[in-house]
C-alpha cells in the first residue's frame, strides 16, 4: 500500500461542494487500487479572511508544502468584493500560487464526443478539440510591481506593472515546447508583439528556444487573432503557450468549445515541491448553495493530481474513462444539460461518476 497526503483547500462559493466530489473521487480510487490518501484540510480565500484575518493564512502555505499535491476549488464572492487589496480571497489564491513557485500552468481544453451538443458551436466547428493551454503562472501583469491607486494633478491616477525577467519566459516556452513533444508537436506562442515590450522579448525567446526543439512546430499568433482563431477554426491549435493573463483569458474562451466552464481542469506545476490542481472556473455565486455545480472539472483535475503529482497513470486514466462514461450514458449537469431530462446534481453526478469507477464497462 502506497501513502499520499493531500492538501485540500475547498475555498468559496461552489468551491467546497465540487471539491467534496472529488476527494470522495480519489478515495474511491485508493480503495480499488490499494492506495491510502490522507486529506488535510485548509483554508484560503473568503473563508480564511473570516476566520484568519487573511486569505492565505501561514499555516495553509505549511499545510501545502508538506504534502504530495494540493487540491482547491475556488475562492472569491460578493461578500469580499469590496476588500482592501490584501483582503481579497483572489490574493490568497495568487499567494499560494507564488508560495509553491508554480509557474506553469496545464489547461487542457479536450472535448468528450457526447457533449459535442453542448457547445454553443457548430458540431463541425469543435469537433476533435483537442488543445493544451499552458499559461505562465507567478509574472506578469499579476505580480509587477508598483501597483497603486493615487491622486495626481489630473484626478485619480492607477498604475499596474507587467515584469518579466528572460528567464521567467524561458522557462515555460520551454514546458510548451517540452508538452508539444509529447502531443502533436505544434506550438503555438500567443503574444502581443506588435504593442508590448515584454511581448516582444517573449517572442525573441520563443524564437531562440526553438533551436532546442527541432521537432515542434513554432509559430506566433497575436493575442487578438489568437481570441478569433480558437473559434474558427479550434482544431488548428496543439499546445498554446502564453503568458499569465493571456492565458487566463484565452482558457475561459476556450472553455466553450468542451461545452462549458465546468468542464475544464488545470494543473499549476513548480520546479519542485508539490503541484496544485484546480478546476479553471471560479466560485460561481450565482448557483453557489444549490447543489447543481458541475463537479466534473474539478474531478477531472483530480485525476491531473494522480498523474501529474503521484505517477499513478493508469488511476489517472481511470478517473477520465468514469467520466466520460457518465457523459456517454446521458448524464449531465445544469450547465451541460440544455434541455436534457437527465439533469443531475453536483452530489449526483459525483455518485455516478464513482459508480463507473466500481463498475467499468469494459470496452
Ligand atoms: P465563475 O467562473 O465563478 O462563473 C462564471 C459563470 O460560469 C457563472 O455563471 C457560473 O455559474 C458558471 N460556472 C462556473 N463554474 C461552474 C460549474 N462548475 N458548474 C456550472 N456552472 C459554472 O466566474 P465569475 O462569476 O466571473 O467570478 C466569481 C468569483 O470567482 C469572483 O470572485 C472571481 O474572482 C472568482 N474566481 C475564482 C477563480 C479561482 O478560484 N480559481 C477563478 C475564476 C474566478
Ligand atoms: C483563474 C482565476 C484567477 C486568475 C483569479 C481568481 C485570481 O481567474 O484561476 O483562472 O486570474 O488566475
Ligand atoms: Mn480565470
Amino acid at each position: 500500500m502506497s501513502n499520499y497526503k493531500i492538501a485540500v483547500l475547498p475555498g468559496d462559493g461552489i468551491g467546497p461542494d465540487v471539491v467534496k466530489e472529488a476527494v470522495q473521487l480519489l478515495e474511491e480510487i485508493g480503495n480499488q487500487y490499494n492506495h491510502q490518501f490522507e486529506f488535510v484540510y485548509g483554508k484560503i480565500g473568503g473563508v480564511a479572511v473570516d476566520e484568519a484575518g487573511t486569505p492565505l493564512p501561514e499555516k495553509t502555505v505549511e499545510i501545502c508544502k508538506e504534502s504530495d499535491a494540493v487540491l482547491l476549488g475556488a475562492v472569491g464572492g460578493p461578500k469580499w468584493d469590496n476588500e482592501s487589496p490584501e483582503l481579497k480571497p483572489e490574493t490568497g489564491l495568487l499567494g499560494i500560487r507564488k508560495a509553491l513557485q508554480l509557474y506553469a500552468n496545464l489547461r487542457p481544453v479536450t472535448l468528450f464526443s457526447s457533449l459535442i451538443h453542448s457547445s454553443p458551436l457548430k458540431r463541425e466547428v469543435v469537433l476533435d478539440t483537442d488543445i493544451l493551454i499552458v499559461r505562465e503562472l507567478t509574472g506578469g501583469i499579476y505580480f509587477g510591481s508598483p501597483r497603486e491607486r493615487r491622486v495626481g494633478e489630473k484626478g485619480v491616477e492607477v498604475i499596474d506593472t507587467l515584469f518579466y525577467t528572460e528567464a521567467e519566459m524561458e522557462r515555460i516556452i520551454r514546458k510548451g515546447f517540452e508538452l508539444a513533444q509529447t502531443r502533436k508537436r505544434k506550438l503555438t506562442s500567443v503574444d502581443k508583439a506588435n504593442v508590448l515590450e515584454s511581448s516582444r522579448l517573449w517572442r525573441e525567446v520563443a524564437n531562440r528556444v526553438s533551436c532546442d526543439y527541432p521537432d515542434v512546430a513554432l509559430t506566433h499568433m497575436l493575442v487578438d487573432n489568437a481570441a478569433m482563431q480558437l473559434i474558427r477554426n479550434p482544431r488548428q491549435f496543439d499546445v498554446i503557450v502564453t503568458e499569465n493573463m493571456f492565458g487566463d483569458i484565452l482558457s475561459d474562451e476556450a472553455s466553450m468549445l468542451t461545452g462549458s466552464l465546468g468542464m475544464l481542469p488545470s494543473a499549476s506545476l513548480g520546479v519542485e515541491g508539490p503541484g496544485l490542481y484546480e478546476p479553471i472556473h471560479g466560485s460561481a455565486p450565482d448557483i453557489a448553495g444549490k447543489d447543481v455545480a458541475n463537479p466534473l472539472a474539478t474531478i477531472l483535475s483530480a485525476a491531473l493530481l494522480l498523474r501529474h503529482s503521484l505517477g499513478l497513470s493508469e488511476e489517472a486514466y481511470a478517473v477520465e474513462k468514469a467520466v466520460e462514461q457518465a457523459l456517454e450514458q446521458g448524464f449531465r449537469t445544469h450547465d451541460i444539460g440544455g434541455e436534457w431530462e437527465r439533469v443531475l446534481s453536483t452530489t449526483q453526478m459525483g455518485e455516478v461518476v464513482r459508480g463507473n469507477l466500481k463498475a467499468p464497462i469494459i470496452s
